[in-house]
């Protein structure tokens, strides 16, 4: 059984699926790893400490030879793919969403592909949710690049020169990413408010010392589905809630904004007009402008200016951080990975009917096979 660590053809993408840990425990699985040369150095691995670990260092085409699992960050491209062993399986955060034809390709190679962030959040699976661990690192990392592009300082100062105040820090959305923007920011020592519509994220936000702002009607306590997401909210709850935000962002210094819900464009949340409301050197970073953004103005890799007001819309945040991003994310797959084998024997026995596998399995024996999106990319 070979398992293969490709290089990310993503000029963007600073991740690498496994680390020397992971490869030390694939090994012990008795699989045989192979690790393209270079794969770690965004990471900051050297390709000795792979090999250390126990794989094979090898050039990008030699190392997915005939491999039987390919582990990746991000779906492969036409190209890629070529060099992949038909049967083969791929694991990866494959963005599935609207992206029929690249999972037609995908099952034309005859490729098992997995999507890593359609794992189920039950309790089985926490340790390979990549949604999770990637979305924790991106709220940090939110705060620390809207510190950085702040002229002031974000704790209160009382110095022998006189007072600096403390930041006013408002997040947008309270999921895994927010939750991490708050415990963040509340470090740093601003005054932290944060809003969402789901009911449940009001005593998440509370448990972390932050105010809960928001227009709690009847909507606002259906507005979670069973699966634990936002629902998309009607045009009238929307409106009640964008008046309230307005008054409220006037008044912030740093706004960090995180909505997303599933499968479709993030929610537009702050307008031209609340931006331009705010006081000069105050800085929005807009960590959902890869799905189309919630602050109007952002733009996807850059810092945006709307007059004195910076809008951040770095692509890739958990890439900013890619260190511990990788070694996270190495280890979500390796808990995935890890239950495509028999401990005992050793042996490769994955097992098709696993509700895990059925749940991120999204091609296979030429077909697009997730009910999700089968129908869609099908020949
Ligand atoms: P997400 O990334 O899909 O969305 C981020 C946040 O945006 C969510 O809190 C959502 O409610 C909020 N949002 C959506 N529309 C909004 C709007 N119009 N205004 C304000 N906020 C809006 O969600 P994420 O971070 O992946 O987490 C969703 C839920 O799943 C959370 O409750 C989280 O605690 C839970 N979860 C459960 C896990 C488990 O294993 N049981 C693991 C991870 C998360």
């Amino acid at each position: 059984m070979k398992i293969a660590v490709p290089a990310e053809a993503d000029k963007l993408e600073t991740r690498v699926a496994a680390t020397p840990e992971t490869v030390k425990k694939f090994k012990g699985l008795g699989a045989e790893v192979s690790v393209q040369a270079g794969a770690g150095a965004a990471s900051r691995i050297p390709d000795a400490d792979y090999a250390a670990a126990g794989a094979t260092v090898a050039d990008a085409r030699e190392t997915v030879r005939d491999a039987d699992i390919i582990l990746k960050v991000r779906r492969p491209d036409a190209s890629e793919m070529q060099a992949y062993k038909p049967g083969a399986i791929v694991v990866a955060i494959m963005d599935p969403y609207g992206n029929d034809s690249a999972l037609k390709a995908l099952a034309d190679a005859k490729l098992a592909a997995f999507a890593m962030e359609l794992m189920p959040r039950i309790t089985r699976a926490q340790s390979m949710d990549v949604l999770s661990s990637q979305a924790n690192l991106a709220g940090y990392q939110a705060v620390i690049d809207a510190a950085d592009n702040y002229d002031r300082a974000l704790p209160m100062m009382m110095t022998a020169a006189g007072t600096v105040p403390a930041a006013r820090v408002f997040v947008m959305g309270a999921g895994v990413a927010g939750l991490q923007a708050i415990a963040t920011a509340r470090r740093l020592g601003a005054v932290v408010t944060a809003t969402d519509v789901r009911p449940a994220a009001k005593e998440q936000v509370e448990s972390l010392g932050a105010k809960f702002v928001a227009v709690e009607d009847e909507e606002f306590k259906q507005a979670e589905t069973a699966a634990g997401y936002a629902k998309p909210m009607s045009a009238e709850y929307q409106a009640k809630q964008a008046a309230l935000v307005a008054e409220h962002i006037k008044k912030q210094d740093i706004v960090i904004t995180t909505a997303l819900i599933p499968g479709r464009p993030a929610p537009k949340l702050v307008s031209a007009v609340m931006v331009a409301s705010m006081k000069p050197g105050s800085v929005l970073v807009d960590l959902a402008v890869e799905r189309g953004g919630n602050v109007e103005g952002a733009k996807a890799g850059e810092i945006a200016k709307a007059g004195d007001v910076k809008i951040i819309g770095f692509l890739n945040v958990p890439g900013r951080i890619a260190a511990s991003a990788s070694a996270l994310y190495a280890r979500n797959l390796y808990n995935f990975v890890e239950t495509f084998f028999d401990k005992t024997s050793k042996a490769f026995a994955i097992n098709w009917d696993d509700e895990l596998v059925k749940a991120t399995v999204l091609t296979r024996d030429g077909a697009v096979v997730h009910p999700s999106f089968a129908g869609k990319g099908a020949s």
